[in-house]
């Protein structure tokens, strides 16, 4: 019986480790080098210039399509217009499925499924912004 109990607890522990997992603060410079994906539509210094994508200086707690001299699709301008914000909950659910935010959307990425590289970005975007 203990044996079985003892059995039951190891079985668990990777299945709880990896839902904390989830919720980790993510390392920052590991997050830059993910980001290397963006860098082909998207720079992040501050001042940037557009590219197929806008600036993301300051993302984090941005409002959808506040970039006045990007054209963003009519589904992210709608998106902003009803004061949808990137909080690190939103970025993270964008980032993983941008169609699952932005239907019509026309960020052409697949997302990030590992919820390791995503935590390591969503540090690194936190960063990017005037202190
Ligand atoms: C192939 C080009 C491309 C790649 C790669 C790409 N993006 Fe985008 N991104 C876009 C475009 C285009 C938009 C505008 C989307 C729209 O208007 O629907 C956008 C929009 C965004 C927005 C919303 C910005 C705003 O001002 O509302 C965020 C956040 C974002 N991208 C982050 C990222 C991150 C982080 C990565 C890398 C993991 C990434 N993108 C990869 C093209 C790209």
């Amino acid at each position: 019986m203990r044996r079985l109990f003892l059995a039951g607890l190891l079985a668990a522990a990777p299945v709880l480790s990896g839902a904390a997992r989830a919720q980790d603060a993510g390392d920052a410079a590991a997050g830059q080098r993910v980001f290397n994906q963006c860098r082909a539509c998207h720079t992040i210094d501050q001042g940037g210039r557009n590219g197929v994508g806008p600036n993301l200086w300051g993302i984090v707690g941005r409002k959808a399509a506040s970039i006045e001299a990007f054209r963003y699709s009519a589904n992210m301008r709608e998106l902003g217009a009803a004061g949808h914000t990137w909080t690190v909950d939103n970025l993270r659910a964008y980032l993983r499925d941008p169609k699952a935010v932005a239907q019509r959307g026309i960020m052409s990425f697949p997302g990030i499924k590992n919820d390791t590289q995503l935590n390591d970005l969503l540090a690194y975007l936190q960063g990017q912004r005037a202190p």
